[in-house]
């Protein structure tokens, strides 16, 4: 069974937009909109120690704010130089302007 948690509200996304989230039981997640449709994944980049929502979303990419690696937030693949190690992604569920990712 999966952790399914609430996360936020569509409308404090808009498109093109992203938004911090950390859990209450500590995870650290990033919430993308992507013209309408939402996406999740882990808030820290693969490669070191930064926080992908303090980056740049451009369509689906993601860019790290430390050294420009980048991730599709569709897939977690890494999909630039000098990140190699995919992001860790998370089912998204739409409720209303309710916005859910399962966690496990
Ligand atoms: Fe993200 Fe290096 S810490 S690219």
């Amino acid at each position: 069974m999966g952790r399914k948690v609430r996360l936020c509200s569509a409308s404090e996304v808009p498109p093109g937009e992203m938004l911090s989230v950390d859990t209450d039981a500590g995870d650290m997640l990033a919430v993308y909109n992507v013209d309408g449709d939402f996406f999740v994944t882990s808030n820290l980049c693969t490669h070191g120690v930064a926080t992908l929502t303090e980056g740049w979303l451009e369509d689906h990419t993601i860019e790290c704010p430390q050294h420009g690696g980048c991730f599709d937030v569709r897939t977690g693949e890494a999909t630039h130089f000098p990140c190699e190690k995919p992001l860790q992604t998370y089912k998204v569920t739409r409720e209303g302007d309710e916005i859910f990712a399962d966690l496990d």
